[in-house]
């Protein structure tokens, strides 16, 4: 028999487990790992590098990650519901894959990808709408040994192109278009646009969605379902070494084009997993539902990965919260019978901001437990999310992660754990967090605020930024060496619970999205109007953060021409990024406060977004005090 996958099941068993993990890492970890399928297993369980940044996990380990999301569920759990899928519109068919027949389609996928001549260690970019075949084809790349890296499917072709030739992927996996709520998207035009730019791309895989015509370029394209027909229902998993990539996911930072983060095999599968059984306390006849998109890291650990490693039924949404009302989520937990359900503080202060009907219609009974992720969730909406979801009984775990981190690393436990509203909470076994002072001291004790970093390797840390180690070693194990440093700043309170502010650096959470000011910025200033911009976010009642664009034009404009030039920007900016960073509110400005050195100063224009310009600080020192004022006159 092979071992047991070790569960927390008391809070003293976390403390247990928490003193191991910090004791007797390596012990801890190997502990933790001995159930998993290994082809051969590791020489060391951890070379830890907080300085450089080259941390490794389970190093000269042998295994692929699908053998155990599919293959070694088969003998247990071969007719148990794996896959779970709910269709855009709610009156289309669902799919719904056991174990077996998961297993099954992935193999035919993967001998797709081999017989189009894709290799262990290529690049595969996804661009695909939620649809099984997304989750089918993430882990047909992870069969064979290639390199996943999804977009999500909200981006712009210039931010495909800047992906695919930064991952010089060689294939493309998209669909003849996707369902959003009421609207219908078409995909293969736009991923058509982006591969001008792309010489690295030999193949274009197409799934068939919406049966829309689409353009094929001879050569290049290929319909999926044309290929699976000769393609074999089993294909042998590739042996990878643990620290073989297996994604590249980009993310925005403050400086510079998105970058690809890099998660290795071993090292992610095992905090995955681990994170995943023990936060969510999922039990075996559980229906589980992550809300998120596999475009982002929550659906590749919580929607995918985690849960498929545990053996749990996961379910797939192809649509959003108000199609085709505001009572879809709940819906959708009724018919079936969905116990666990993670979601964004975002969806849901949109939906507590309709009747409240359209929760109380639905029973919710099958509910245990709730989830959030991906920003602060404020008090309001954690009581809510209590109240009339959860009605009370179900526990939230507030789970604060970063793509960074592959995984979960402060959170309550499910049931297990102390509740407080609008806390994290606790850090896992094997995260040690520490709140820094701005020059990198450690802040000792409860009740206290500061950077918050990580003082110890966890089996999912990032590994490299793809193409650029130096980039991911200045962001993250530059600022303060010795630490992994998270970009954000936290409270430990009285009882030293977790709780995250937000970000300290120049990065905008927007709807749980992250932007980096700069990325914005750099997109505004490629319309012709624009000379100059400055982008800062500021609270917002449904997106967590706004975004703010001041921005100066080459001309005076008037003010029958503003709203016309704005919708240019606005378009210039949905053409570079996606209509996901659109601006909502952009300012005409006729100069930045700067400081002598030409330095924006952002404090004052976070302020003025704000609405808080009685306590503006010293701006005397700026080079044109004049126009802070004419900034506020202009306040939108
Ligand atoms: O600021 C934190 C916020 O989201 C950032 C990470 O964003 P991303 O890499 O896109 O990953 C989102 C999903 C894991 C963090 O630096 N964040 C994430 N979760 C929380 C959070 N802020 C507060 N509470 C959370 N639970």
């Amino acid at each position: 028999m092979p071992a047991q996958h070790p569960c927390i099941h008391s809070y003293a068993e976390y403390e247990d487990a928490y003193r191991r993990s910090v004791e007797n890492p390596e012990q801890f970890w190997a502990e933790v790992a001995e159930p998993f399928t290994w082809r051969r297993k590791w020489d060391s369980v951890l070379k830890a590098d907080l300085v450089g940044g080259h941390n490794e996990w389970y190093s000269g380990a042998k295994l692929n990650i699908t053998e155990n999301c599919l293959d070694r569920h088969l003998a247990t759990r071969g007719n148990k519901l794996a896959l779970i899928w709910e269709p855009n519109d709610p009156k289309t068919r669902q799919i719904r894959y056991t174990y077996r027949e998961l297993h099954q389609q992935v193999c035919q996928f993967a001998n797709v990808l081999l017989n189009n001549g894709v290799e262990k260690g290529d690049r595969v970019c996804l661009y695909m709408p939620m649809i099984p075949q997304l989750a089918i084809a993430v882990l047909a790349c992870a069969r064979i040994g290639a390199v996943h890296s999804v977009i999500f499917a909200g981006f712009s072709a210039t931010a495909i192109a800047d992906r695919v030739n930064d991952a010089q992927a060689t294939v493309v996996l998209t669909s003849d278009g996707l369902n959003r709520g009421p609207k219908q998207i078409p995909v293969k035009r736009v991923v058509d646009e982006a591969l001008e730019s792309c010489p690295s791309v030999r193949r274009v895989i197409v799934v068939e969605h919406l049966g829309w015509p689409v353009h094929m370029q001879e050569g290049r394209d290929v319909w999926y379902h044309e290929e699976a027909q000769e393609a074999s229902k089993s294909c042998p998993a590739e042996e990878m070494d643990a620290e073989d990539t297996l994604f590249i996911l980009y993310t925005s930072g403050s400086t510079g084009k998105p970058k690809g983060v890099v998660h290795t095999t071993a090292g992610y599968m095992v905090w995955a997993d681990y994170t995943f059984r023990n936060v969510f306390q999922v039990q075996e006849n559980d229906v589980y539902w992550c809300t998120a998109d596999i475009g982002w890291v929550t659906g590749h650990s919580y929607l995918l990965y985690g849960p498929l490693l545990s053996g749990a039924s996961t379910l797939m949404f192809e649509g959003v919260p108000t199609y085709p009302d505001a009572g879809r989520f709940w819906e959708v937990i009724d018919k079936h019978g969905v116990n666990v359900f993670y979601t964004a503080p975002t969806a849901i202060r949109s939906l507590m901001a309709t009747p409240l009907d359209n929760v109380l219609s639905y029973s919710l009974d099958s509910l245990r437990v709730l989830g959030t992720v991906g920003e602060p969730i404020n008090e309001e909406a954690w009581h809510w999310y209590h109240t009339h979801v959860g009605k009370e009984r179900c526990p939230i775990v507030d789970t604060w992660w970063q793509t960074e981190t592959g995984g979960i690393m402060i959170s309550g436990l499910a049931g297990i754990s102390p509740l407080k509203p609008a806390h994290a909470g606790q850090p896992l076994p094997g995260v040690q967090p520490v709140l820094l002072t701005q020059e990198g001291q450690e802040i000792e004790g409860n009740g206290q605020e500061g950077y918050l970093a990580i003082k110890f390797p966890w089996p999912g840390i990032i590994r490299t930024t793809y193409g650029d180690h130096e980039r991911a070693r200045q962001t993250y194990f530059g600022p303060y060496p010795g630490y992994y440093f998270t970009g954000d700043g936290a409270r430990r309170d009285e009882d030293g619970l977790y709780r995250i502010i937000g970000r300290v650096d120049d990065v905008i959470n927007v709807s749980g999205h992250r932007f980096g000011t700069a990325e914005i910025e750099n997109a505004i200033n490629q319309n012709p109007h624009v000379v100059e911009s400055a982008v800062v976010g500021y609270p917002h009642d449904v997106k967590g953060q706004g975004i703010y664009a001041f921005v100066i034009c080459r001309e005076p404009v008037g003010k029958t021409d503003a709203g016309q030039v704005e919708a240019s920007i606005i378009e210039t900016i949905v053409a570079e990024i996606g209509k996901i960073a659109k601006p909502d509110k952009i300012q005409l400005v006729s100069g930045l406060p700067k400081t002598r050195s030409g330095k924006i100063m952002r404090r004052i224009l976070r302020k003025v977004a704000e609405g808080e310009t009685s306590n503006l600080g010293d701006i005397t020192t700026l080079l044109d005090p004049g126009v802070v004022e004419e900034i506020i006159q202009g306040k939108k």
